[in-house]
């Protein structure tokens, strides 16, 4: 897909590392970006920074050129009302960044806890977030009928197991089975 102004995107962990620098990226393109992520301070400093850039190839716009929304991708009905609130601000999505990630701090076989704050979180955030947000993109491109991209945000854990968090690895490599069927399988 050619990036060119008036494309709108999502972007999930957008607030911070990679996920900011591809919100600033698709913003000097001047494309429309929903910045999803839990940290609202991060979040909003970088949506400000994405607007100036994006409000360089609009003027007299109806309706904010970036928007922020405190979300956390492992919560779906906040998840789904992200996407919602995008497609009527927009009008349709044309790009969908899934980028929220994150590692475990503590080997899953030491972890005494229900690994709700450690490796259960790790597999909502790094997998379950992601079809989440993948199904509620495919839904969105398909409804305004228009053809899209979906990038899911892996990592060469994924391809190659890191010994030290065998969970991180394990998300990450099941996202390369959801991008072989995705590509070959949805119209
Ligand atoms: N940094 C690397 O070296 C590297 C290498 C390969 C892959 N990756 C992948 O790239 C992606 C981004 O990594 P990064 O290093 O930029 O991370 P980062 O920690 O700098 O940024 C991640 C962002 O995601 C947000 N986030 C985390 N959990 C969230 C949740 N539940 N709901 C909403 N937002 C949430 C954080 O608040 C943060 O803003 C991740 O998917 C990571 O696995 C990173």
């Amino acid at each position: 897909m050619e990036l060119r102004p008036g494309l709108s995107a999502i972007v999930t962990g957008g607030a911070a590392g990679i996920g900011q620098a591809l919100v600033l990226a698709l913003a000097q393109n001047g494309i429309f970006i929903t910045v999803i992520d839990f940290s609202e301070e991060k979040g909003k400093q970088v949506a400000s920074l994405a607007a100036k850039e994006v409000s360089k190839f609009h003027t007299e716009l109806q309706f904010p050129p970036v928007i922020f929304i405190k979300c956390d991708v492992t919560d779906a009905n906040e998840l789904a009302a992200a996407f919602k609130k995008h497609a009527e601000t927009y009008g349709g999505l044309d790009i969908c960044i899934n980028c929220a990630g994150i590692s475990t701090a503590i080997p899953f076989y030491n972890d005494q806890t229900d690994g709700s704050r450690s490796w259960r979180h790790a597999v909502n955030v790094n997998f379950v977030a992601v079809i989440d947000s993948t199904r509620l993109a495919i839904g969105a491109m398909q409804e305004a009928k228009r053809p899209g991209v979906i990038i899911n945000v892996g990592s060469s854990a994924g391809l190659y197991p890191l010994i030290a968090d065998p969970i991180y690895s394990g998300t990450k490599g099941y996202l390369y089975s959801l991008l072989l069927y995705t590509q070959y399988s949805v119209h």
